[in-house]
């Protein structure tokens, strides 16, 4: 099934403390952004891109996506203070006749055709899907320094970006959040809001998103690898 993606692109990176945004971050050479774009280019299946960023940079931005000729963004627009007004600027733009849009973050340039193609599959049966992992770490609720409670791991699951959903509804729960000043923390967490069911999709523990500076260790590995399986399609993969 086809479906168009909205890239939020519109932060500020603060925890990163580059003094840049996230995007502009070069990794083995490219751009963080010029990586995830990469990947929604090079799918058939992604009809077009909307892609957000902040004011001030809108016109780096043109000049990013003239400058590395991407032919699907198909429009550029200038976000909001918090992700989700971001994100809800970007759905704004997708066209009507629009089925599915995945909401992906452009922090997270690791994301592969595979794991695109199994949420397509599933938010296109039931919906609405996630990416996510199950949790690794023993997770536990601490108030003022203190353990109150160890929560069960084995229905705890650390959930990652694209999300897919059905166009009408990921926009009636944007509009619903916006109407009644509720902000998430995902674009999920909306849509569960207005009682629709959220189906979760196996991902990839290297989908992660570049937050602080530990991430640019772990991401240049995650390229090398990468490099070193074109070269050696027998080599293990971590
Ligand atoms: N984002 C956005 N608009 C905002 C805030 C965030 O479009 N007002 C985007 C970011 O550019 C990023 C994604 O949402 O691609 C995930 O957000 P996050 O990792 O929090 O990035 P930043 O907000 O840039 O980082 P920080 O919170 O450390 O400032
Ligand atoms: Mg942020």
């Amino acid at each position: 099934m086809n479906y168009w993606t909205v890239i939020p692109a519109a932060g500020q990176g603060k925890r990163m403390n580059a003094g840049i945004s996230k995007q502009w971050i070069e990794l083995l050479g490219k751009p963080v952004l010029a990586h995830t774009l990469d990947v929604f280019e090079k799918d058939p299946s992604c009809e077009g891109v909307v892609l957000v960023g902040s004011e001030q940079e809108l016109k780096q931005m043109q000049q990013f996506v003239q400058t590395f000729q991407y032919t699907k963004v198909r429009q550029i627009v200038p976000g909001g203070k918090e992700r989700q007004q971001s994100v809800y600027e970007g759905l704004k733009q997708v066209p009507e006749e629009a089925d599915l849009v995945l909401i992906h973050d452009a922090a997270r340039p690791f994301i592969t055709h595979d794991s695109i193609q199994q949420l397509v599959n599933v938010a296109s049966d039931s919906g609405s899907a996630v990416l996510a992992v199950p949790v690794k770490d023993t997770v536990k609720k601490v108030v003022r320094d203190q353990v109150e409670e160890t929560i069960d791991r084995s229905s705890l699951w650390a959930v990652q970006t694209p999300q897919a959903f059905r166009f009408s509804i990921v926009m009636k729960a944007h509009e619903k959040a916006d109407v009644e000043g509720f902000v998430g923390t995902d674009d999920a967490s909306l849509v569960e809001r207005i009682g629709e069911t959220v189906a979760i999709v196996m991902g990839d523990y290297h989908n992660i998103k570049l937050t602080t500076s530990d991430d640019l260790l772990f991401g240049q590995a995650i390229l090398l690898d990468r490099q070193g399986e074109k070269h050696n399609a027998h080599r293990t993969r971590f």
